[in-house]
């Protein structure tokens, strides 16, 4: 497989009132296109401020991320950023959040009824559309970020950046939104890059976790590939011995670093 994104010896300090405060240091990691990539780590070390610097919405103090050969210097249209709380735009229909993305990237290539049908595709994707003309104040957390996810995926990003896209839902809810997820990785092998805390959800989508060191000065302490076959099935792998033994891995290492400052 070929490195669609490239993250490149990454070092972000700073400026508070307090002084500079050194967040990241040497940070990289060459990302396959069509890969899962998660990254795991305690509250604090900087997974937000390293998918920030890929989405190009910060810039590293020093080194750098190439999407496809060149430098991410600004946010676009090629790397999709889905967060925590939901970002819609309360006045417009499920419809038109997406519809609203749709028409200011592809405005130029696609007529009118191409754009109807990518929107609604999109909604499909996440099994939405029948939710297409309600209000966000009108749907559930769970479906919120269904929207938001179609909405990225409707930009035809290069990467899909995911700043824990689950964290504000509850647990059935969110492994609905973990199977969806499964199931467009593969349909339409997207490169995605993935923020959690949840292990289960790191072993279960992942081609590799990302773990990172405490900060300040956080890194990527350890790698783990996870060399489970697709398609995935939860139920099935809760019985695993191989599904078990990377959630082992994981939790060993959160466990090891919770509270304490890795050097090296
Ligand atoms: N714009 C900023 N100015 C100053 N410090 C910042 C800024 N953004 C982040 N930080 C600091 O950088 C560190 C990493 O923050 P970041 O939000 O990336 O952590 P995180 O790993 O995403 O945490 P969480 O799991 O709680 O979301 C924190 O100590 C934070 O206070
Ligand atoms: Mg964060």
């Amino acid at each position: 497989m070929k490195a669609i994104l490239q993250i490149e010896q990454v070092e972000m300090t700073f400026q508070t009132q307090k002084g500079p405060f050194h967040a990241l240091r040497d940070v990289s990691i060459n990302i396959n296109r069509g890969e899962f990539i998660s990254i795991i780590g305690h509250s604090d070390c900087g997974k937000s401020t390293l998918l920030n610097i890929i989405a190009g919405l910060h810039r590293a103090t020093r080194g750098g991320v190439i999407l496809e050969g060149q430098e991410v210097c600004e946010p676009g249209p090629d790397r999709a950023v889905v967060f925590q709380n939901h970002s819609l735009l309360p006045w417009f229909s499920v419809y038109g959040n997406v519809q609203l993305a749709v028409d200011k990237v592809f405005r130029q290539n696609m007529t009118r009824a191409e754009r109807h049908e990518w929107v609604m595709h999109n909604l499909e994707l996440v099994h939405m559309e029948d939710a297409r003309d309600k209000r966000p104040a009108e749907i559930s957390g769970g479906m919120k970020q269904r929207v938001g996810i179609a909405r990225a995926l409707a930009m035809k990003p290069k990467v899909l950046l995911l700043d824990e896209p689950m964290g504000a839902l509850d647990a059935l809810t969110r492994a609905s939104l973990q199977d969806s997820i499964l199931e467009i990785h593969s349909g339409q092998h997207s490169t995605i890059v993935m923020i959690t805390h949840d292990v289960d959800e790191a072993v279960l989508l992942s081609d590799r976790i990302v773990m990172m060191s405490n900060g300040p000065a956080a890194t990527i302490a350890e790698i783990l590939n996870v060399e489970l076959p697709r398609p995935r099935n939860r139920v099935e792998l809760a019985d695993d011995g191989a599904y078990n033994h990377y959630r082992a891995e994981v939790l060993r290492f959160l466990y090891q670093n919770k509270g304490k400052q890795i050097l090296n």
